[in-house]
């Protein structure tokens, strides 16, 4: 029995037969032999899907966040879409941040913007820590979601300090990161300061999702690929692993995902990672070899791929699930999110050709 009454899941080693921890996704995060290559796509619940649109179309992103009964049903929209191997819980990972207490938005076509960006040691005060009252509707929410996806598991996910210090130090979305860098450069002591209170708020989050329900975990530090690895060791590595091995004892696979991060593979890996994501820019081979055989992979097929003629999709998929055998374990997904401009259909046929193909191999021995 892996979901009890009380919502608990049952953690790896007790897994039943059928159930999510015995899932192809969650053995592939486990580097255990799967009967298919598990597949699910990075903003799969989003504005690719028409269901999703409409119940968007009179609710404001954050408030949305904030409704148990939306964040279940727009998660599992692509579960029944695609039939996808894990869904993953409808958020955004600014959602803590704002339930510490920063005034901000999401902003349609832009993204986060903070009223007042985070620049000084008061400015770091007013992140409040976050406890699982601050965040009830999430609580809430995945407890729904245990129950209605049964046996398919749901990633549970948050936002790295590196990546959410961005979005507040900047106060919206940026190209460069030159204020953030400016500020991490400037005066470390202050940088990883935030840092700390970001892991506090983030390991405080997912502890949450954790406790509800999910069966894994994804930590996005999207973009961390603008630091070197000597600057990504020094003032970034040390907040991740607060929180990825601050989970080490959760008894859930955590994932480690960033773009542009083929210098920072094996150090993401090092923070405490089972699983680094991996963006299109390096084959899965490639990557597997800076990673090191200890931990699976996910990824990696170009976002734009999917906007290519059907063949040109069907090769690349082919070419990815080939260079993903050289890694112990690997989660088929995009290298990035889901643009909104996607055909849905291309990623219910993608599903379906990553499970024929690698099935079929399986056959093979
Ligand atoms: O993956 C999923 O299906 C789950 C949902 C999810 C959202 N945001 C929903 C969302 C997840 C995992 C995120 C994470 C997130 N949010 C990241 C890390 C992943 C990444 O893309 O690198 C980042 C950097 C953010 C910050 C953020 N929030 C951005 C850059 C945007 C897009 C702004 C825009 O409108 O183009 C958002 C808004 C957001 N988060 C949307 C969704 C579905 C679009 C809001 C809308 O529907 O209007």
């Amino acid at each position: 029995m892996t979901t009890d009454t009380t919502g608990t899941v049952a953690r790896d080693g007790e897994s039943r037969p059928g159930g999510p921890a015995d899932s192809a996704f969650i053995r592939a995060c486990r580097r255990r032999p799967v009967p298919h290559t598990p597949v699910w796509f990075m903003r799969q619940a989003g504005r690719s899907l028409p269901e999703y649109r409409e119940i968007r179309a009179s609710v404001p992103m954050l408030e949305s966040c904030r409704r148990p009964e939306l964040v279940t049903e727009i998660t599992l929209q692509p579960v029944r879409r695609h039939g996808v191997d894990a869904a993953i819980l409808f958020s955004d990972i600014v959602v803590p941040v704002a339930a510490a207490g920063i005034d901000l938005d999401i902003v349609p076509g832009t993204g986060p913007v903070v009223a007042e960006p985070i620049r000084t040691a008061a400015d770091v005060e007013r992140i409040r820590r976050i406890t699982r009252d601050d965040v009830s509707y999430v609580d809430e929410a995945v407890r729904q979601l245990v129950v209605e996806l049964g046996d398919t598991p749901l990633i549970g996910f948050a936002g790295a300090p590196f990546t959410l210090a961005s979005y507040l130090v900047e106060g919206g979305p940026s190209r460069t990161h030159a204020k953030t860098k400016a500020l991490m450069y400037g005066d470390p002591e202050l940088w990883h300061a935030l840092c700390a209170r970001l892991a506090d708020v983030t390991l405080a989050f997912l502890r949450v999702q954790i406790e509800a329900g999910v069966s894994a975990v994804q930590l996005f530090d999207s973009w961390a690929g603008a630091l070197s690895e000597a600057d990504y060791r020094r003032f970034v590595l040390p907040h991740s692993t607060t929180v990825l091995s601050g989970l080490s004892d959760a008894g859930v696979p955590r994932i480690h995902f960033g773009v542009g991060t083929a210098e920072l593979l094996g150090a993401m890996g090092e923070a405490g990672a089972d699983v680094v994501g991996v963006d299109w820019r390096t084959p899965l081979d490639v990557a597997t070899g800076r990673i090191g055989a200890d931990k699976a992979v996910q990824g990696n097929l170009d976002p734009c791929v999917l906007l290519a003629p059907w063949p040109v999709v069907e090769a690349e998929v082919r070419r990815i699930l080939e260079q993903g055998r050289a890694a112990p374990g690997h989660v088929f997904n995009l290298g990035h999110g889901v643009m909104p401009e996607t055909d849905p259909e291309v990623l219910t046929r993608v599903v379906a050709l990553v499970h024929e193909l690698s099935s079929r191999r399986a056959d093979q021995g």
